[in-house]
């Protein structure tokens, strides 16, 4: 059965037209700050700083729960609380009978949002990402903001390669800092491949829709590509008004969670 997640496609992510009645200013300007602020070296920073992962342990649950009290600023599309997102994602991807793996993936996809809980501004946690180091491609969304970043005043990052070589891998490529990266790297032990790609390049717009920077990815990053893309319909579509109820799928979630995660996570 395919369910509705195919539904309203086209009147989703428009940012001048978008689904939130509040979202124009605020996505708008936070991408201002999310370009402006991103640097390579703030990118190298943020790595040397979170990804020790020893700042504290939680269950996935306690790090749900601390998700439901966030609104992502950077999404034109829903002001629901993070948790009823999550189990949307995840919940279209079981009706569809989706692999196992990637329906928990739907259901954590979002965790590395935590990095609010310590403090981080939300430019530095959502949104869209993108290659640091290198040239900006224009396919990024508000790509007029990269002006403002200071990288883009220093020729050497500039080039279409900048401090990366030619078919290196996304693997070698420091994208800009959020939860993206910081979840990718906290699951890298526990995960397939297939589901480590959806949450580490979920946010990668400009190369899983748009195809750009072609010229940093290997063959694996082209063979995991489709997995990102169909990973992201789900994230994108599900989205609607009807709260999911946690209470009649919980057991659900919790023998899912138990099969490939350990009880707690390092944070
Ligand atoms: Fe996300
Ligand atoms: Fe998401």
């Amino acid at each position: 059965m395919m369910i509705v997640v195919e539904e309203k496609k086209s009147t989703y992510r428009d940012y001048a037209a978008p689904q939130r009645s509040d979202a124009v200013d605020t996505v708008r300007e936070f991408y201002r700050l999310n370009h402006q602020n991103q640097t390579h070296d703030f990118v190298l920073k943020k790595k040397a700083e979170y990804l020790g992962f020893n700042r504290t342990t939680m269950t996935p649950w306690a790090a749900l729960d601390f998700l439901n009290t966030l609104v992502d600023d950077s999404d034109p599309d829903t002001a629901l609380p993070q948790i009823d997102h999550l189990l949307q994602t995840a919940e279209a991807m079981r009706a569809n009978n989706e692999p196992d793996w990637m329906v928990l993936t739907g259901f954590i996809h979002d965790i590395g949002k935590v990095l609010c809980l310590f403090g981080e501004p939300q430019w530095a946690v959502v949104g869209d990402t993108f290659p640091t180091g290198c040239a900006y491609s224009s396919k990024n969304v508000y790509s007029e903001f990269f002006a403002l970043n200071p990288d883009s005043q220093r020729p050497e990052l500039q080039t279409p390669l900048g401090v990366y070589s030619e078919k290196c891998g996304l693997e070698a490529v420091h994208m800009s800092w959020g939860h993206d990266e910081y979840l990718y790297h906290m699951l890298k032990p526990y995960l397939p491949m297939p589901a480590l790609y959806m949450i580490r390049f979920h946010s990668f717009y400009a190369w899983h829709r748009e195809n750009e920077y072609q010229h940093l990815c290997n063959a694996q990053d082209d063979e995991m590509k489709p997995w990102v893309q169909r990973f992201n319909p789900y994230d994108l579509y599900s989205k609607n008004p009807n709260r999911p109820k946690l209470a009649d799928v919980k057991p659900y979630y919790e023998d899912l969670l138990a099969k490939y995660l350990p009880a707690e996570l390092k944070f």
